[in-house]
């Protein structure tokens, strides 16, 4: 490499850097939104994890889907009868939820909003709260609680999935067995906070907040609610076939709460 090529790709890989270190969900929504689509057996799977958390029939039930982005899950609730709003702080995930709504009617609505003070729901408004693969992105977990607990009818219920916070504590790896045994390697889980991949392809370069399992049971019961079920679905076969080492390890926990 001579002077000028090495200077071109110290340039190149300081940018790529800078690119990375300042993605979010709005400047990645276009590549989420391509793999979902795309079929992704993890997120096909993430939905259905936690639509087995809800009723198949929701007819006359009122949902907010707290980060929605995209709309995966929205559109399948609002299949099931439910008359659902999908919020999400990122208008680009917003823009695209809203286009799949024009092509093909589910009755599902979307509005550009906060989760952690969602200015657009009004409160004791809804039976159901899901947010699928959303809360560890909310920067105040306490104020999300809070929100979901003023816009659900006493009654009513809060249904998320997160990525398991055990195996995905931040810049957990896979080891594939050439000087460890092949696994699932986790670093430090207490080091709750703000945390970013390094993997250009994998939707953590846009950040995610850590918190332990118990962060989020706790803080639920802080804010009144009863928690009515904690689940942790081994993966399909799909899930397995694209990623054998994903067979001995839940990759989401699953939560239901009722809001007393
Ligand atoms: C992994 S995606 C999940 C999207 C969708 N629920 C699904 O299952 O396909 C995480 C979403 O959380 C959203 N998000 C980030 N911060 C948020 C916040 N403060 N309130 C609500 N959603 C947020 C992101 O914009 C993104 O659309």
């Amino acid at each position: 490499m001579d002077l000028l090529q090495f200077r071109w790709f110290g340039g190149w890989l300081v940018s790529s850097v800078k690119v990375l270190m300042t993605e979010t969900w709005d400047t990645i929504a276009d590549w989420y939104v391509e793999r979902v689509r795309t079929g992704s057996a993890m997120h096909e799977f993430a939905r259905d994890v936690l639509l087995d958390g809800l009723p198949a029939d929701l007819d006359g039930q009122r949902i907010l889907d707290l980060g929605c982005g995209e709309g995966l899950i929205t559109r399948a609730l609002a299949l099931r009868g439910g008359s659902v709003v999908g919020i999400d702080p990122s208008p680009r995930m917003i823009g695209h939820a809203q286009t799949a709504e024009q092509a093909s009617p589910s009755g599902a609505l979307y509005a550009v909003d906060d989760g952690a003070s969602p200015a657009t729901v009004a409160a004791g408004s809804v039976e159901w709260v899901t947010a699928g693969l959303s809360l560890n992105n909310v920067p105040d977990l306490a104020a999300a609680i809070r929100a979901v607990r003023r816009v659900l009818v006493p009654g009513g219920r809060l249904v998320f999935t997160i990525p398991h916070p055990c195996f995905e504590a931040p810049h957990a790896r896979w080891s594939l067995g050439a000087d460890e045994p092949p696994g699932r390697v986790v670093g430090n889980y207490f080091a709750e906070g703000f945390w970013r991949s390094v993997n250009p392809v994998g939707a953590r370069r846009a950040g995610n907040q850590h918190r332990m399992l118990s962060t989020y049971v706790t803080s639920l019961v802080e804010h009144g609610f009863v928690i009515e079920s904690v689940a942790e679905p081994a993966p399909d076969a799909r899930v397995v076939g694209e990623h054998p080492l994903r067979a001995g390890l839940p990759p989401f926990l699953l939560v239901s709460g009722l809001r007393s």
